[in-house]
């Protein structure tokens, strides 16, 4: 059976330099805003809807290849970025490939530096991805589909989450995590599902 937490981390893929359309292919724009507004629970003043939209702003005006015309579209995403990290504390760079129904919870001190994130993902506040070191800017998570991250984690490094695993409240993560595992912790570790489970058939 493979450990929930597999090391050494792969290595990282190759950084983003955001010069293309990385919105979720087969959907257009408007189609996307509206999932994203769906997601969010249709609540206009919901923070993460805003900051996802920003971000699908970003991505889309990438499309538009004269660098001349595309550069008001540049300066108002600019400023919407700027607005959303400065006012809500979301700070989401349209660089990280993101996918779609991402649901982030509440707002305050989320710093989202993940090379990429994947569908139906759940982030909460105080979350934060981004590099291990200061010297290896370029090693960044990677969230599979279906990840629930618990409030306050810190995923760190080129590790990836795998699909449907759930991050506990206040975890560092540093090593991979399988698909469908549960951990938690500094430095996070699996929960003791075998320890669990005769718990609660002794119960
Ligand atoms: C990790 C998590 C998903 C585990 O949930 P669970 O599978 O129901 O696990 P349990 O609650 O049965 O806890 C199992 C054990 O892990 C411990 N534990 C659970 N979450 C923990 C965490 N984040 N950090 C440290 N220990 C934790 C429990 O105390 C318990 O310990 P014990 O076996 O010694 O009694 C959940 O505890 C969690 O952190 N969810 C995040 C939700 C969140 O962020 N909510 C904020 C909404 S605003």
């Amino acid at each position: 059976m493979t450990s929930p937490l597999t090391a050494p981390p792969a290595p990282p893929p190759p950084a983003r330099k955001g010069s293309r359309d990385e919105n979720p292919p087969g959907i257009a724009l408007a189609a996307l805003l509206r999932e994203d507004f769906a997601t969010h629970g249709r609540k206009w003043l919901e923070p993460g809807f805003w900051a996802v939209a920003v971000h699908r702003f970003g991505n889309w005006r990438m499309r538009i290849r004269p660098r001349v015309l595309r550069a008001p579209f540049s300066l108002l995403y600019r400023f919407l970025f700027t607005a959303v990290d400065w006012q809500w504390g979301i700070h989401l760079p349209y660089t990280v490939k993101l996918g779609r129904r991402v649901r982030i919870w509440y707002h305050g001190g989320i710093v989202i530096g993940a090379h990429s994130i994947g569908d139906d993902v759940h982030l909460r506040q105080n979350t934060t991805m981004g590099i291990l070191t200061r010297e290896d800017e370029t090693s960044k998570p990677t969230i599979e589909d279906r990840v629930d991250v618990g409030a306050g984690a810190c995923i760190l490094g080129a590790v990836t989450v795998g699909h449907d695993a759930v991050i506990g409240a206040n975890s560092v993560v540093v090593k991979d995590v399988a698909p469908h595992a549960t951990v938690f912790g500094v430095p996070a570790r699996p929960v003791n599902l075998a320890r669990r489970n005769a718990a609660l058939d002794s119960s």
